[in-house]
């Protein structure tokens, strides 16, 4: 069945190589159609999508720096369906406001809750790279659509790390991070450990390394997101006091807000990997082919 590929204009080159790698996979025609987007002067969007659609429609839109964006995939979707999508599709490789998962003070936007049900009432699926879940187990518990769809960038970057790391020591900062050291450390026989990590503010982590011989280990941090390198900066602090060899980073989502690569650099830092789920100069993963095989599973 053909497919219509939605993207913007700014996020071009990851929907050509998603429409590639599907192509390549599937074989199937993939047309991709940019959605014209116009700012009135007063702040408001115009947006108008190519016509005619295919039946099956995918937006991409990867949502770090998110809120226009939910305006934009608010009248995509929309509009979309008024021009005869049958089965839409979101395909956001960062989906955005996953960490706010409970209310920490009367009061509090749960965020996930809100962003994720606004989205599954627009879309039929909706497909995401190692989304940060913390106290729900599924994504689909967080968007409710009918095809809740999560791809991990792990395997990608434990390809790399491979080459440019053997044998490296993988370690997660914190629990969370155990399930993506489980997949990388497995793929290529990797030593790993996680850390316990204790969160006081935006900027301020504490961190407690496991008991392992640290001496001389080469180690890669891997985590699925970076945003202010603080969490990578304390466990690299402490990594290189306990008498390391290196310590490079690598994570699914290259958020670094603000001097995060300098943060992480003054603590220590070597290089610094990610997956292209996000564009930055730290990419050296491609996502396009695992996207590209759960989107032919839909
Ligand atoms: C949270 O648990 C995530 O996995 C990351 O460790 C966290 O979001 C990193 O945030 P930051 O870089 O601001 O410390």
């Amino acid at each position: 069945m053909a497919t219509t590929l939605l993207c913007f204009d700014d996020e071009q080159a990851p929907a050509q190589r998603l429409q590639h790698a599907l192509q390549e996979r599937a074989g199937q025609v993939v047309e991709l159609g940019v959605v014209e987007r116009h700012r009135f002067p007063d702040g408001e969007l115009k947006l108008r999508l190519p016509a005619p659609l295919h039946d099956r429609v995918v937006v991409f839109r990867g949502l770090h720096q998110p809120n226009e964006k939910l305006v934009e995939l608010l009248l995509v979707a929309r509009t979309a369906r008024q021009l005869g999508a049958h089965h839409l599709s979101l395909v956001a490789p960062y989906l955005a406001y996953m960490r706010q998962d409970i209310a920490f003070r009367p009061g509090e936007a749960v965020s996930q809750r809100v962003v994720g049900g606004f989205l599954a009432d627009l879309f039929d699926a909706v497909v995401t790279v190692d989304p940060h879940l913390h106290r729900v187990a599924t994504l689909q518990e967080a968007v409710p659509v009918p095809q809740a769809v999560v791809v991990s960038g792990a395997a990608v970057l434990a390809d790399w790390v491979a080459q440019r790391r053997p044998g490296a020591l993988l370690m997660g900062p914190d629990e969370e991070a155990a399930q993506w050291v489980a997949q990388a450390a497995a793929r290529h026989g990797n030593p790993s450990a996680v850390c316990r990590k204790v969160r006081h503010g935006d900027k301020s982590v504490e961190i407690a390394l496991p008991p392992v011989q640290w001496s001389g280990q080469q180690v890669v941090i891997l985590d699925d997101v970076a945003s202010t390198g603080h969490t990578v900066a304390q466990a690299t602090r402490l990594l290189l006091a306990a008498g390391v060899a290196s310590v490079d980073v690598a994570v699914t989502h290259a958020l670094f807000a603000g001097d995060a690569i300098e943060v992480m650099r003054q603590a220590g830092v070597g290089e610094v990997w990610s997956t292209d789920c996000i564009p930055h100069s730290s990419n050296v993963a491609a996502i396009a082919p695992v996207l590209a095989k759960a989107l032919q599973a839909l």
